[in-house]
């Protein structure tokens, strides 16, 4: 029988003997599977594993923060990167999502080749990669696609002539999670839900600006902090907002307003593949809605997304 203890022992003996002195580089994303990944390194050589953290001005509000923190209460030997106007400015004028995607990509790869760089003889690159990434046939809106389809821009990044080591290749997401667990990974990491490599950019339609993103984030903490509150964070597979296009017309006071629409969106899920739409009560929905309205300047009205996948998706990009 598989024991997260047993696991945690074998693979922490198996990486001692694999990276002996050697030094290596893994990038977090605030994610469960990267987080735990160098919680397993990190007990098997400790300093010698260099993290790092790229804010990429597509996060959650106050989440670059909030998470760099913990990561440095877990004893991790962090390195946070203030990168945001380099994908602003790389994002600028874009609109198509895969293009977004590609342009995120490289400034992410450009921007860890250089952090990787500065660590003096590195020898390894470590990632957090689980069993269903492996086999599944890698999809076009995956993140390892999104490094990978950049192979060849300009020749190979240097980070990725390194050895790459992945502890976490054999198991499923709630094997990750009891690792995590077992690890004592604060719960602001184990029990959050999934969210894009891309963040917000796809959450977005159309152009991004800093001061969109800006909008996005408050209607989006919104939707998050009162689904924590109401104990229906851990009913969810996954949540957010879309910040769409979309203009109009509303009142306030006896004022006309022309402004944002918002879309809500929170489904369920086993594994992202398939999904439905949560029934979030009514109650609930108001609530937030009214929430949104009244505090987020450039938005006068809220949709709910009733849609299930397939036939559309989860993102709306
Ligand atoms: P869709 O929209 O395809 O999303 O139903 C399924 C799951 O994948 C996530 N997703 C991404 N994750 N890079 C990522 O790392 C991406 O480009 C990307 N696109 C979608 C999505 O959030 C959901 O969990």
């Amino acid at each position: 029988d598989w024991t997260s203890e047993q696991f945690i022992d074998s693979t922490v003996a198996e990486l001692k003997a694999q990276l002996g002195n050697d030094k290596v580089v893994l990038g977090l994303s605030g994610g469960v599977d990267s987080s735990v990944a160098a919680m397993l390194i990190h007990q098997a050589i400790g300093k010698n594993l260099y993290c790092i953290f790229v804010d990429n001005g597509l996060l959650r509000k106050d989440e670059f923060e909030t998470v760099l923190d913990s990561y440095k209460h877990m004893g991790l030997n962090v390195k946070g990167v203030d990168a945001k106007d380099k994908f602003y400015s790389a994002l600028a004028g874009l609109t198509d999502p895969e293009q977004k995607r590609k342009a995120i990509g490289r400034v992410f790869i450009e921007v860890f080749d250089e952090e990787a760089h500065q660590i003096e003889d590195v020898k390894w690159l470590a990632q957090g990669t689980i069993y269903p990434d492996v086999i599944e046939s890698v999809s076009v809106k995956g993140p390892s696609a999104t490094i990978k389809s950049h192979h060849n821009v300009g020749g190979l990044p240097d980070f990725m002539k390194l050895k790459v080591v992945e502890p976490l290749k054999t198991l499923f997401k709630d094997e990750v999670r009891l690792v995590g667990k077992a690890l004592h990974i604060d719960d602001i990491i184990i029990g959050r839900h999934p969210f894009p490599g891309p963040g917000l950019a796809i959450r977005i339609l159309g152009d991004i600006t800093p001061e969109k993103v800006h909008v996005l984030q408050q209607v989006d903490h919104i939707f998050i902090s009162n689904l924590k509150k109401s104990g229906l964070y851990d009913e969810v597979w996954q949540a957010g907002a879309i910040l769409t296009p979309v203009q109009s017309v509303g009142v306030m006071g006896d004022e006309r307003t022309y402004e944002n629409v918002v879309a809500l969106r929170a489904v369920t899920s086993v594994d992202g593949m398939t999904a439905d739409w949560s029934r979030l009560p009514y109650e609930f929905l108001a609530d937030v809605s009214n929430e949104i309205i009244n505090k987020v300047k450039g938005v006068n009205r809220v949709v709910y997304d009733i849609s299930s996948k397939p036939p559309a998706t989860i993102e709306w990009e």
